[in-house]
């Protein structure tokens, strides 16, 4: 597939490979100077940590097509935070901020043809991670590491355009508690894929985490964070150590206080007293904001602002964020980085 066969409005979220990806790898205590490839294969030892101990974290952000033409980043430097605290959580060197930053640019430049243009709701999906390398045996750190970052372009993870998504709560967890709940590691996920398929067997979009400790407060979605929107309108958003940290959960917090003058609350949620929310909804970078037209627990279906369409409030969260993103709405300082 070459970009001008992509019909930008029919995009899902799937890999499409792009000309150019990013690789750096770091040997004998530092890293090298990084540069683009254009082979899509990776050849490493079969005895990568990455392979057997899952020592591997990953990111995920986009690179919009503006209003005016321009491209930019919607907060590259808080992905490159997150990933360092990942790292330090399984013991991997950090991959420095303006680096990571100046290597998500350079592959939006080398792929300029993939990114789509403005006007679509499409968006190029950038990927960066980093995996344990070299040869190694026993359960510790790797001797080298591979930090790359590549691209495709995408469309909805969910459903096309701000349509409604059913979720069921899963008996199955995420995460433990003091585990790696919060860093954005592939373990996580490998972890929710059972979970995940359970739920779309039944005809659900994904499932809904509980707290793995008592079982009784929404934690997040398998690859998105939960808010909900009350009767009176605040903007509730569950906080707990084991989820990952959103970065749109965040930028949401601030557009609904800054931009919307709502009342914002970073709690509990139970699970047990969704009654209290008007609407609801999951939010991420792939996910964007996907409205929640009902939750299943306990054979139990609590229907939120309605099956097929998407609630006032989520709307303008979502009008506002997605304005901010593809620089139609000024965006607060340091949001923006332009390519
Ligand atoms: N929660 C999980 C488990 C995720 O995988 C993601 C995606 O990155 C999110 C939440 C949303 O995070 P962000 O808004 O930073 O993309
Ligand atoms: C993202 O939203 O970027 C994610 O990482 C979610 C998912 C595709 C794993």
């Amino acid at each position: 597939m070459r970009p001008n066969e992509i019909n930008w409005s029919q995009l899902g979220f799937g890999y499409m490979k792009a000309d150019w990806r990013f690789r750096s790898f770091w040997k004998d205590g530092k890293w090298d100077e990084g540069g683009l490839f254009d082979n899509d294969r990776i050849t490493i030892s079969e005895a990568s940590t990455s392979l057997h101990y899952g020592q591997e974290c990953f990111e995920g952000l986009k690179a919009y097509t503006a209003k005016d033409g321009s491209i930019h980043l919607f907060r590259p430097d808080e992905n490159a935070k997150r990933m360092q605290a990942t790292c330090d959580r399984i013991l991997m060197p950090h991959y420095e901020t303006e680096k990571f930053i100046e290597a998500c640019k350079e592959v939006v430049r080398a792929n300029r043809e993939w990114v789509p243009p403005y006007g679509y709701g499409a968006t190029l999906y950038m990927r960066p991670y980093m995996i344990g390398i070299g040869d190694n045996i026993g359960v510790k750190p790797a001797p080298e590491y591979l930090f790359s970052v590549f691209c495709m372009p995408v469309g909805a993870y969910f459903k096309a355009g701000l349509a409604p998504v059913k979720f069921i709560v899963t008996d199955y967890d995420r995460a433990a508690p003091h585990g790696t709940g919060a860093a954005k590691v592939g373990g996580n996920y490998a972890g929710s894929l059972m979970p995940h398929e359970l739920a779309a067997k039944q005809g659900y979009a994904d499932c809904i985490y509980l707290d793995p400790e008592t079982h009784t407060k929404i934690e997040e979605v398998g690859a998105a964070n939960f808010f909900g929107i009350t009767h009176d309108g605040v903007f509730v958003t569950p906080k707990s150590p084991s989820i990952l940290p959103s970065i749109t959960k965040f930028s949401l917090i601030q557009i609904a206080r800054d931009y919307l003058g709502m009342k914002v609350e970073e709690r509990d949620v139970f699970v047990d007293n969704l009654d209290e929310f008007a609407e609801a909804g999951a939010c991420g970078t792939a996910a964007v904001i996907t409205p929640i037209a009902s939750i299943t627990y306990k054979g139990k279906e609590k229907v939120f602002f309605s099956e097929t369409e998407v609630g006032p409030v989520t709307r303008k969260l979502y009008d506002t964020l997605t304005g901010i993103q593809f620089g139609e709405i000024e965006a607060p300082e340091g949001w923006i980085f332009k390519v």
